[in-house]
């Protein structure tokens, strides 16, 4: 159901693949909600993802940038706003990457330029973002920026390997560049910590499939999808949610409270 929350409001997505990414469905609901989005991924996702298709449907633009790329990055804001016809109010990050992970590297063996590679991808970006964003004065005061996360910056998951640690880097940034973003122009910096989800990031971890079960034992409400998590997405850009910054916020059934359950003793 569409309550018009984003009416108005002018954002850009990183990361729609496919139809199961996240950034999928967050940029569906964004426009459901009322707002106009541009699309953008790293030119080699361009190339055997499915992001036209969602333009096609979304009727707009997608705008090719590596997320590690400054000067990708500044283009990408000034033909993110040209095509919106101003400053930007929200931006969804939805990047992941660990070569050390897809090439089932071990944490206790892992090649250091690939672990520098996992962290400028998945968590650094975001700094990069901020600051090309906050440099160019690309977004509007009260705007509101959100990266996703995993647990596993808190706890351990040894499957998970060295994305613990971008992700824990992650949302050190949304903390330190929120203080100063908030201070200056009122934009908020949150983390969404998202429950386990069947799409191409997640699915790369090893033994994903059970581990996609435990967590939907453990969590009272289970695993929270990708439509709940575009849901959650849409109410951190709208208006109703301004004075929540510099948060990982945790939209996963409850699972990261839990110590056992029911289920898993069955
Ligand atoms: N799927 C899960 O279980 C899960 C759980 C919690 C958090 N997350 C996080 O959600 C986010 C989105 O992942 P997803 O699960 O939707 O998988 P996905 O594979 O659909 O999305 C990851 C995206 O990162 C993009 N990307 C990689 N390198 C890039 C670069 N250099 N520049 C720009 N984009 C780049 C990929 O092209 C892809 O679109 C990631 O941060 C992931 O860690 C996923």
């Amino acid at each position: 159901m569409a309550n018009n929350l984003l009416a108005g409001k002018k954002g850009i997505i990183f990361g729609a693949l496919d139809d199961k990414s996240l950034a999928w469905k967050i940029a569906e609901r964004c426009v459901e909600e009322g707002a106009q989005v541009t699309l953008t991924n790293a030119p080699v996702a361009l190339r055997f993802g499915k992001i036209d298709e969602l333009a096609e449907k979304l009727d707009t633009i997608v705008i090719p940038a590596d997320a590690t790329n400054l000067e990708d990055l500044n283009e990408l804001f000034d033909k993110s706003m040209e095509h919106l016809g101003g400053k930007i109010d929200f931006i969804l990050h939805s990047i992941g990457m660990s070569i050390n992970v897809r090439k089932k590297r071990e944490y206790t063996n892992l090649k250091y330029e690939w672990m520098n590679k996992t962290l400028d991808v998945s968590a650094i970006s975001l700094h990069k973002v901020l600051q090309t964003a906050y440099q160019k004065d690309a977004l509007s005061d009260w705007g509101s920026v959100v990266a996703l996360s995993f647990l596993a910056a808190q706890r351990t998951f040894p499957q998970y390997s060295e994305m613990a640690e971008s992700k824990a880097l992650l949302e050190s940034i949304a903390r330190s560049f929120g203080y100063h973003y908030g201070a200056k122009k009122n934009v908020r910096v949150n983390i969404i910590s998202q429950s386990p989800t069947k799409t191409t990031a997640g699915s790369g971890v090893a033994d994903f499939d059970r581990f996609y079960d435990y967590a939907d034992d453990m969590a009272p409400l289970g695993n929270a999808s990708s439509e709940a998590c575009a849901d959650y997405t849409v109410t951190l850009f709208s208006d109703l949610t301004r004075f929540v910054t510099m948060q990982t916020l945790f939209h996963d059934g409850g699972f990261s409270m839990m110590g056992m359950s029911a289920n898993i003793l069955k």
